[in-house]
């Protein structure tokens, strides 16, 4: 992991500020933090959205895209769409790190402008890469800043850290149906411009 997170921080960033914090649990620190998320969750304790993804309202096309990300897992999964008891075990096990035995968790200081996500961004790509160079997969967990008080809490996370996301870390089962997932990417023309290239 120290390895892995080292190459992660060769990723560039914006006057070369490094922001961010990753905490990598593994073992009995991995397991309370699990433990008190599902404590929390069982006791029906609300979410908190510090920052967000979505637009609101949201246009039609990133709904469809949603939608269709959320039809390819469940439909890998066999989850039915009214399974609404199915979809949530699905979703209760982004705080399982899916079971991963790594967990991170990402911080950034509030104080840092909105561009220190993108060199956040670039880190945990990075990150992402190493851990296929090493044979390793990952998966991103934003649902974890749902819940970024009781991780906070769980952790000992100074106030003046926002949780931003998890990350876990693993050996990929081929063999799970979440992994049969194939996700698909709008048209090149739907996102950028070539212009003078012809
Ligand atoms: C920053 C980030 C956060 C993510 N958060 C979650 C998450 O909370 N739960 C989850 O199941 N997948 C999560 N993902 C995975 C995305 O849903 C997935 O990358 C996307 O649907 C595209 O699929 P692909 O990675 O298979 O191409 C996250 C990915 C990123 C980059």
């Amino acid at each position: 992991m120290a390895e892995l997170l080292e190459l992660a921080r060769t990723a560039p960033s914006g006057a070369n500020l490094q922001p961010g914090r990753f905490i990598a649990l593994t073992g009995a620190p991995l397991a309370a933090l699990v433990t008190d998320l599902a404590v929390a969750l069982d006791a029906g304790r609300p979410t908190v959205s510090e920052y967000g993804w979505f637009p609101d309202p949201m246009p039609d096309v990133l709904k469809a895209r949603q939608r269709d990300a959320g039809h390819a897992l469940y439909a890998a999964l066999g989850v039915e769409k009214r399974d609404l008891a199915g979809r949530r075990a699905q979703f209760r096990r982004n705080y399982r790190f899916f079971d991963a035995p790594v967990g991170i968790v990402v911080t950034l200081d509030r104080a840092m402008g909105p561009g220190a996500f993108l060199d956040l961004g670039m880190a945990l790509q990075t990150l992402q890469l190493a851990a296929i160079g090493a044979g390793l997969a990952s998966c991103g967990i934003g649902a974890l800043a749902n819940h970024a008080d009781v991780v906070q809490e769980s952790l000992g996370i100074p106030a003046h850290e926002l949780v931003i996301c998890g990350m876990a870390i693993g050996f990929e089962d081929p063999t799970a149906p979440a992994n049969a997932t194939r996700t698909t990417r709008a048209a090149l023309g739907d996102y950028a411009e070539l212009r003078g290239f012809d």
